[in-house]
């Protein structure tokens, strides 16, 4: 089973994908770090010295590779920009998007200094930004939608299963 987690920065993918992978016994992957693990540096530096496109590229092939594997698959808050990587999704895994405001993502993120785009003077504004332009591209990839700002990682995690157990995606557990 393949099931891929999609939505902006600071909205848990990492965190809640590693838990629901353990819950659905499955192994954890997440595209920026095997995107690291390829280009042998961070983001934030391949960002400055190859520029946005360079790496969508890379990240377009990842996501290709990443799609074809039985995982929980957490992704780039940007991997939906791509149509071409929103369809790979939405074909071979159950997409769910795990949706936050930018003002609960602004309060987890306001301190992060690793994530490029969010380098800028008013980082609140660039969320609203980013919101407005890709909540569209979330739900257009999803099966599923997760809201986050619930109050543990647990209900996250159950609303998920419970979620994929009713559209018959997962066998009741
Ligand atoms: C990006 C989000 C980052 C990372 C890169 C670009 C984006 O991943 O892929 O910095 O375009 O929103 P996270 O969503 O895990 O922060």
């Amino acid at each position: 089973m393949r099931v891929c987690l999609v939505g902006l920065p600071g909205s848990g993918k990492t965190t809640i994908g590693r838990h629901l992978a353990k819950r659905l016994k499955l192994p954890f992957r997440d595209s920026d770090h095997v995107l690291e693990e390829k280009i042998g540096c961070s983001i934030r530096t391949y960002f400055e010295q190859f520029g946005e496109p360079q790496f969508r590229e890379v990240e377009s092939s990842i996501i290709d590779q990443l799609t074809q594997e039985d995982c929980v698959l957490s992704t780039g808050g940007g991997a939906v920009l791509r149509s071409e990587n929103r369809a790979y999704m939405r074909a071979r895994c159950q997409v769910v998007y795990l949706k936050a405001t930018p003002e609960n993502l602004f309060r987890r993120l306001r301190h992060d200094t690793q994530r490029p785009l969010l380098q800028v003077s008013d980082p609140m504004q660039r969320l609203n930004d980013l919101y407005a332009t890709r909540d569209p591209l979330y739900q257009e990839a999803a099966h599923f939608v997760v809201d986050t700002g619930r109050p543990s990682i647990q209900a996250v995690v159950a609303t998920i299963v419970a979620q994929l157990e009713l559209a018959g995606v997962l066998p009741s557990m």
